[in-house]
C-alpha cells in the first residue's frame, strides 16, 4: 500500500528562531499515525530541526543536493553529507532549481543516480509551464521529464522515490489545478510507471501534487484516487495551515 505524505517545503525561508517556533507549534499537534508528515528546511536549519524533531513523527528533508561525491564545487552539498546529519530524504528537480540554476532533466538524472546509490529517499518534482499546458503538450512534457530522470532506475530504487507533480503555474500564484486535472494527470503518470515497469510498482509509488495547496482545498485534491498528499510551499510556512492540510485526507 503506498503512503499518504504531506510535506512542507520551506524554501529559502525561516532562519533559526522562526524555525524553533515552527516546529515547536507543530510538535504540540497530535499528528495522524496514517500520514508521513515532513518538512524540508534550508540547509543551515536541518541539524536544528533534526533535534528539534527527535522522538516525533515528523521527518526531516533537504531541498536540494549535488550530484558528485565531493570535490571542488563551492556553495555545495553532497549525499553523504546530507547522510552524515541523518537527513535521508531529498527534493530533486524542483521547478524553481530548473528555472533559477539551470537543472535539467539529464542533470537531475545524474542526481537521482547519486541519491539512490546513496541510499537516499528521493522526492522528485516535475511538472508543466503554463505555455505548456496551453499549447496542449503537458503530457508530453511530462513524460519526458520522468522517462529522461527516472525511467532507467531499476525497480527496486522506486521503493526510494515519491513524485511530486507540481504544474509551474500553480507554484506561488493561488491559482491551484483542479482536483480533476491534478487526477488526471497523476493517473496518467501512474499509467507510465505500469508500462515502464509494472502495475504493482505503479500502485505502491506514492505521487504527490504540489501548488497553491491551501487548507480550504487540500481535502478536495486529496480526495482523488491517485493524489496521495501533498508538496506544500507558501501554507508549511504557518503552522495551522500546515496543520489543516495534514489532517485534510
Ligand atoms: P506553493 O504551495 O507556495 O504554491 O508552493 C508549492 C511548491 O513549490 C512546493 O514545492
Amino acid at each position: 500500500m503506498r503512503k499518504q505524505i504531506v510535506a512542507g517545503n520551506w524554501k529559502m525561508n525561516n532562519d533559526t528562531l522562526e524555525t524553533a517556533a515552527l516546529l515547536d507549534a507543530l510538535n504540540a499537534a497530535a499528528l495522524p499515525e496514517d500520514v508521513r508528515v515532513m518538512v524540508a528546511p534550508a540547509f543551515t536549519q536541518l541539524t536544528q530541526a533534526k533535534t528539534l524533531t527527535e522522538n516525533t513523527a515528523i521527518e526531516v528533508a533537504a531541498q536540494n543536493m549535488n550530484a558528485a561525491a565531493s570535490g571542488a564545487y563551492t556553495g555545495e552539498i553532497s549525499a553523504k553529507m546530507l547522510l552524515g546529519i541523518d537527513i535521508q530524504t531529498v527534493i530533486l528537480g524542483h521547478s524553481e532549481r530548473r528555472a533559477y540554476y539551470n537543472e535539467t532533466d539529464a542533470s537531475l538524472a545524474e542526481k537521482v543516480t547519486t541519491a539512490i546509490e546513496n541510499g537516499l529517499e528521493i522526492i522528485f518534482c516535475f511538472g508543466e509551464e503554463l505555455q505548456e499546458r496551453k499549447d496542449n503538450v503537458h503530457f508530453d512534457v511530462i513524460e519526458r521529464q520522468l522517462r529522461v530522470a527516472l525511467f532507467d532506475l531499476p525497480a527496486s530504487a522506486w521503493k526510494n522515490i515519491i513524485l511530486a507533480y507540481e504544474p509551474v503555474w500553480a507554484i506561488g500564484t493561488g491559482e491551484t489545478a483542479s482536483p480533476e486535472q491534478a487526477q488526471e494527470i497523476h493517473a496518467f503518470i501512474r499509467q507510465l510507471i505500469a508500462k515502464q515497469y509494472d502495475a504493482a510498482l505503479a500502485e505502491n509509488t506514492s505521487i504527490l501534487y504540489g501548488g497553491s495547496v491551501k487548507p480550504n482545498n487540500a481535502t478536495e485534491i486529496f480526495s482523488m484516487q491517485d493524489v496521495d498528499g501533498g508538496l506544500i510551499g507558501g501554507a508549511a510556512l504557518n503552522a495551522d495551515d500546515f496543520l489543516k492540510i495534514v489532517m485534510a485526507f
